[in-house]
């Protein structure tokens, strides 16, 4: 029997970034299937709705048969499960991003022993920037389109104008 190599890569890509762009070609290169998981999390403010970040996403990843894009509420273990995944892809930013992983990759494992967290340092050139940073430029009429794929500009444009 072939065995799959599924793995999930969740976040709030509120909006998605040409960083997170990036841990998805990379990861697609090492796993079968790659679920982009875009978590529900009440206690956020919202940026773009979920439908919105979903539908941004998928723009970005047309023509990229490995990768789907799903909306996921509840642990995140057991939306792995539910999708035969059995590893976890996070990126690393900075130090400052390392407390915050440990912490959850600790837990989950914790929760899901058989799910490994893989983590994929982020590029050089994508190292500062974060979902935050795009709103908050965005948000200020700053040039926030040098930090997100195309589509999602877009995407935000439109949210913007609205
Ligand atoms: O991009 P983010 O905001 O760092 O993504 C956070 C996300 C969605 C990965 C995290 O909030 C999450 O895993 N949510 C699902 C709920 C869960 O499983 N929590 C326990 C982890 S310790």
């Amino acid at each position: 029997m072939v065995h799959m190599r599924v793995a999930v890569y969740p976040g709030s890509f509120d909006p998605p970034t040409l960083g997170h762009l990036d841990i998805i070609e990379r990861g697609e290169r090492l796993f079968d299937r790659l679920i982009v998981g875009i978590g529900v999390n009440s206690n956020k403010r919202m940026f773009l709705e979920y439908e919105e970040r979903k539908r941004a996403l998928e723009a970005c990843l047309e023509g990229r048969p490995k990768v789907e894009v799903q909306i996921f509420q509840g642990l995140l273990v057991d939306f792995c499960r539910e999708n035969g995944a059995n590893a976890i892809i996070r990126g690393l930013r900075a130090i400052s991003d390392f407390d915050y992983e440990f912490q959850i990759s600790t837990a989950n494992r914790k929760l899901a022993p058989e799910i490994e967290t893989v983590m994929f340092m982020t590029k050089w050139d994508y190292s500062f920037i974060s979902s935050s940073v795009v709103r908050e430029v965005a948000r200020l009429g700053g040039e926030y389109q040098q930090f997100v794929p195309g589509k999602v500009s877009e995407i935000i444009e439109a949210k913007l104008r609205s």
